[in-house]
């Protein structure tokens, strides 16, 4: 796994324009995110390889110009490393928890990005909202993402899904729901930066 200065210095390189928002970003996970509980203490040494880099990944996935849910934001991820980079999107937290969507509230504001992202403190499948692209990391199993987040996805809408290893048992395991509601999964082979670790996603469309 890269280290953390490494993974920091080739986001920089990456991302040069959204660097300081990403370091601003950083330090608030840093601080107030492990003193509130929302990131374990040991997460305070890879911040920058494991959290940014992973949230990172889904830059080049996403179309231009687009509406992005978040859903299960916890701390931001990866949500707002998406909006930070990306400022063509428009950006929707959702998180069901009190502490965590003040969280985000006092991130996004002290980020100045209140114009394009918003929190919204619900449980996905409450949300009446609609968006072209749903993005997630480590919420639920494939089969429980796609009975919460369908009826939040415009037509042609595409869920993008931050998964690890178990990518593939995961869109096997859902393939009788998959088949019911007409949608395809593939596997997306995603890294945000030269000199980052990869990561994989699972991409649902119809
Ligand atoms: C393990 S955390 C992951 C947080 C963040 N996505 C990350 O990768 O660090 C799962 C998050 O999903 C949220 N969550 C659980 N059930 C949910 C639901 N039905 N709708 C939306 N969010 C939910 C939890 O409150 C929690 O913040």
């Amino acid at each position: 796994m890269s280290d953390d200065r490494t993974s920091r210095d080739a986001i920089e390189q990456a991302y040069p324009q959204s660097f300081k928002e990403l370091c601003g970003y950083v330090d608030i996970l840093a601080s107030r995110g492990i003193e509130w509980g929302l990131l374990g203490p040991r997460e305070g040494d890879r911040l920058w390889s494991r959290h940014i880099a992973n949230s990172l990944a889904l830059v080049d996935p996403i179309p231009l110009g687009v509406t992005v849910v978040d859903v299960g934001s916890g701390a931001g991820l990866p949500g707002l490393p998406l909006a930070l980079a990306r400022t063509d999107l428009g950006v929707t937290l959702v998180e069901p928890l009190l502490r965590r969507s003040n969280f985000l509230e006092l991130a996004v504001d002290e980020l100045g990005i209140g114009e394009r992202v918003r929190v919204l403190r619900a449980r996905a499948e409450e949300t009446k909202e609609r968006f072209d692209v749903v993005v997630c990391r480590a919420v639920a199993p494939l089969d429980k993402l796609l009975r919460w987040t369908t009826p939040l996805l415009e037509p042609g809408g595409q869920l993008i899904a931050l998964k690890g290893e178990s990518a593939e048992d995961e869109i096997r395991g859902a393939s009788p729901l998959l088949k019911k509601l007409g949608l395809r999964a593939e596997v997306l082979e995603l890294r945000a930066a030269q000199g980052v670790d990869g990561t994989r996603a699972i991409r649902v469309s119809r």
